[in-house]
């Protein structure tokens, strides 16, 4: 059975967040919203609609070295379907950041033969990058408009003064990136930027995550906890008891001889988050989509 876990969030940095958003999508042509292609939908935030007032959205699925290549091929689907204009990308390397000028030109085609219709042939682009903290917004700005940008903090009211950086001959990127606090619309939500780290351990009970993980692994991927853990996970066991079985393996032990879970379901998230279980997404594309 899976635990109960509440998860807060401060409602005076989203208001401060939501502020700097308004204003500076103001003064651009079309939004990029990073998302993590480990969790496609929970690092999304849905009042990114109303907060970027109809702009064209650009998705750009970062951390694609991290997540499970099918299922990334399956969100790229579904955006397509829902016609959005999608881009993978793996910001740390700097793999398919290539294409994002291109991508920006399809996502606004309109507004360049708008410009044109209105005699203004080659005015310069106008984008912004949005998403929420440790998604990879600053790794993406760096790769894309080189060391001059994106030395942010993840506070948002800490705002450095805004610069545009050219991309390219067309196309201006406002170097500071809009911190979109992530939205806990229910517990898998919560769970799923939890494990990825978009939230902050110290707020969190670690056991239970740990062991919700481990339920989470045993149902999608069981044959990575066989490699890393070496035990196969049973079908009855909870959370707790796999966590149990991992730390009893690894001899994780505490000084009356019962298995320190604190220190295993540290480990787990580390190496989850590290990519020593391989190539994770812990969520599909709506079915039938
Ligand atoms: P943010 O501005 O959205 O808050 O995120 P930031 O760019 O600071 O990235 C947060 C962490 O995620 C960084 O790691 C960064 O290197 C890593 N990261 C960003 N994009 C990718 C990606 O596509 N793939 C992978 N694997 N990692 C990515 P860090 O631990 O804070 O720093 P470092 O250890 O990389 O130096």
């Amino acid at each position: 059975m899976r635990e109960e876990m509440n998860i807060q969030w401060f409602p005076g940095h989203m208001t401060k967040a939501r502020r700097m958003i308004e204003d500076m999508v103001k003064q651009v042509d079309g939004v990029c919203e990073i998302v993590d292609a480990r969790i496609p939908a929970s690092s999304r935030n849905p009042d990114l609609d109303s907060l970027t007032g109809g702009r064209p959205r650009l998705i750009i699925m970062n951390r694609t070295d991290q997540a499970d290549p099918n299922v990334t091929a399956a969100w790229e689907t579904f955006f397509r379907k829902q016609h959005a204009v999608t881009l993978k990308v793996d910001a740390r390397s700097g793999r398919g950041t290539e294409r994002f000028p291109a991508a920006v030109r399809e996502l606004l085609s309109h507004k360049i033969e708008e410009y044109r219709a209105k005699g203004q042939t080659g005015r310069r682009l106008r984008v912004m990058v949005v998403g929420i903290p440790n998604v990879g917004k600053s790794t993406f700005i760096n790769k894309i408009a080189g060391h001059r940008a994106a030395e942010v903090s993840d506070r948002p009211g800490v705002t450095k003064s805004k610069q545009w950086v050219a991309v390219d001959a067309g196309i201006d990127l406002l170097d500071t990136p809009g911190i979109l606090w992530p939205k806990f619309e229910s517990q898998t939500v919560g769970e799923n930027l939890a494990f990825t780290g978009a939230v902050k351990d110290e707020i969190l009970d670690r056991v239970t995550l740990g062991a919700n993980l481990m339920l989470r692994l045993r149902d999608e991927y069981p044959d990575r906890i066989c490699s890393r853990y070496k035990f196969t996970p049973s079908a009855e066991a909870d959370g707790f008891e796999l966590l149990e079985q991992a730390a009893a393996k690894r001899g994780f032990l505490l000084r009356g001889g019962e298995y320190d879970l604190e220190r295993m379901a540290a480990v787990l998230l580390d190496e989850f988050r590290g990519g020593k279980l391989g190539r994770i997404t812990l969520e599909s594309p709506p079915e039938g989509s």
